[in-house]
C-alpha cells in the first residue's frame, strides 16, 4: 500500500475529495497525526497531512513507515532553477537538507543517519509521477494562463528542504550560489527522504512551483495554494496511481 503525503490541507483537499467519492474514509490519529485509510484510483492508500516543516514531515513518514510499502509526497515549492517558474512541476531525482550542517564531524549537508547529502528517490515511483506530471501540466494550462502564469513545464532534478520559508531575493540567491543545480526549495521532502532511506522504503516527491522564493513569494504562494495546488496535486497523484 502507498502513502500519499502533503504538508497543508489545501494541497491534499482535492485528493481527499476524490477518495471520498470512491468510498468510506477511515481516519486514525497517531501521535497527533491524522491518517486517512482510503481508496484512490481503485487502490488502497493512506492519506496523511503532515503539517509544515522537516520535523512534522519526518514524524509523519516514521508513522507511515510502519504501515506502507511506498510514499509519495506532493505539494508546492519555491522555484530556484533559472527557468523553474510558478505553474511548473519539479520531479525530485534527489533531495538534500540545505539547513543541515554538522561540520566538522560530517561534510556540509550530509545526513549522518544515511551518510549522504543527496538522497536518491525510487526510480519506479518517480517515473510514474513524471508521466503524470505531463498530463497535469496540459490539464491546467488554461487555468494557469488565466492566472497570468506561462506555459507549464516539467523539470526533473534536485529538490532542497529546510525549516525556512524562503521569501527574499538574497535568501534564494544564496541557495542558488551554494547549490547551483537545486531546482526547487520546500520544507518537507528531504525529511521524508531521510526516513524512507533509513527504513528502506521507496519514495518519490513531486512539487508544483508556487513562487520564485523571492520577496513576491508571500503574495504568490497563497494565491497558488488556494487556486491551483489542490487540483494539481490530485492530477499528479491519481495520474501516478494509474500508471
Ligand atoms: N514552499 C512553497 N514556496 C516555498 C518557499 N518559497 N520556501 C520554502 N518552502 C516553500
Amino acid at each position: 500500500m502507498l502513502a500519499i503525503i502533503a504538508a497543508l490541507p489545501e494541497e491534499l483537499s482535492a485528493i481527499v475529495e476524490a477518495a471520498r467519492g470512491e468510498g468510506e474514509i477511515r481516519t486514525e490519529t497517531v501521535a497527533g497525526i491524522t491518517l486517512m485509510h482510503a481508496t484512490l484510483a481503485g487502490r488502497q492508500v493512506l492519506l496523511a497531512r503532515s503539517g509544515v516543516g522537516k520535523v512534522a514531515a519526518a514524524a509523519t513518514a516514521a508513522i507511515l513507515a510502519e504501515r506502507v510499502t511506498g510514499m509519495i509526497l506532493v505539494g508546492t515549492a519555491g522555484g530556484l532553477g533559472p527557468n523553474v517558474n510558478p505553474g511548473d512541476v519539479v520531479i525530485a531525482t534527489e533531495l538534500l537538507q540545505h539547513d543541515l550542517d554538522a561540520r566538522p564531524l560530517w561534510d556540509r549537508w550530509v545526513s549522518p543517519v544515511v551518510g549522504v547529502a543527496r538522497i536518491p528517490v525510487d526510480a519506479y515511483l518517480t517515473a510514474a509521477l513524471a508521466a503524470a506530471a505531463v498530463g497535469a501540466c496540459s490539464a491546467h494550462r488554461a487555468e494557469l494562463s488565466a492566472l497570468g502564469f506561462g506555459e507549464p513545464a516539467v523539470h526533473p532534478g534536485l529538490v532542497i528542504s529546510g525549516d525556512l520559508f524562503v521569501a527574499t531575493a538574497e535568501g534564494s540567491a544564496q541557495l542558488r550560489a551554494e547549490l547551483p543545480d537545486a531546482l526547487a526549495v520546500e520544507m518537507e521532502g528531504a525529511a521524508v527522504a531521510q526516513v524512507c532511506a533509513a527504513a528502506g522504503i521507496p519514495f518519490a516527491v513531486a512539487r508544483t512551483i508556487s513562487d520564485r522564493a523571492d520577496h513576491n513569494a508571500t503574495v504568490d504562494f497563497p494565491v497558488f495554494l488556494n487556486q491551483v495546488a489542490a487540483p494539481y496535486a490530485h492530477d499528479l497523484v491519481v495520474g501516478a496511481l494509474k500508471v
